[in-house]
């Protein structure tokens, strides 16, 4: 859960938040994790910030509920590995990083740190 990577590798994928310094996120009480089984998403509204979070495999993830592309919501889109497809023009995002890995998307797309305290789930916004 905590970040391991170096501070100067963030600026080289922008939107992925989960690279960040975790001093430099604020953690948003989402939900009870219970609401949140194996296989299924959340969508939520952070500020003004739409957000799907997904648990894959028991791991949880939050992206951006946003299309790159043409500013479609994506989080209905369908789960292929740890890729989620737009459900527009199937461009496709990693869930893990953000990044925009299939066409007609080519801007990645924010990722944010998630984590589980006392069963509730957290997700990290970036300091303003
Ligand atoms: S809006 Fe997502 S691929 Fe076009």
């Amino acid at each position: 859960m905590g970040c391991t990577k170096p501070a100067t590798h963030w600026w080289s994928s922008m939107f992925n938040y989960t690279a960040f310094d975790e001093s430099k996120a604020e953690f948003v009480e989402i939900a009870p994790a219970s609401e949140l089984p194996n296989g299924e998403r959340l969508f939520v509204e952070v500020g003004d910030k739409p957000i799907v979070i997904f648990n894959i495999a028991g791991q949880l993830f939050a992206i951006g509920d946003v299309c790159s592309h043409d500013e479609g919501p994506l989080g209905d889109g369908d789960v292929e590995g740890h890729n989620v497809v737009c459900p527009r023009h199937g461009a496709e995002f990693d869930i893990r990083t953000g990044k925009a890995v299939a066409m007609p998307a080519v801007v990645d797309i924010p990722a944010y740190p998630v984590q589980v305290r006392d069963g509730n789930i957290f997700v990290g916004i970036p300091k303003e």
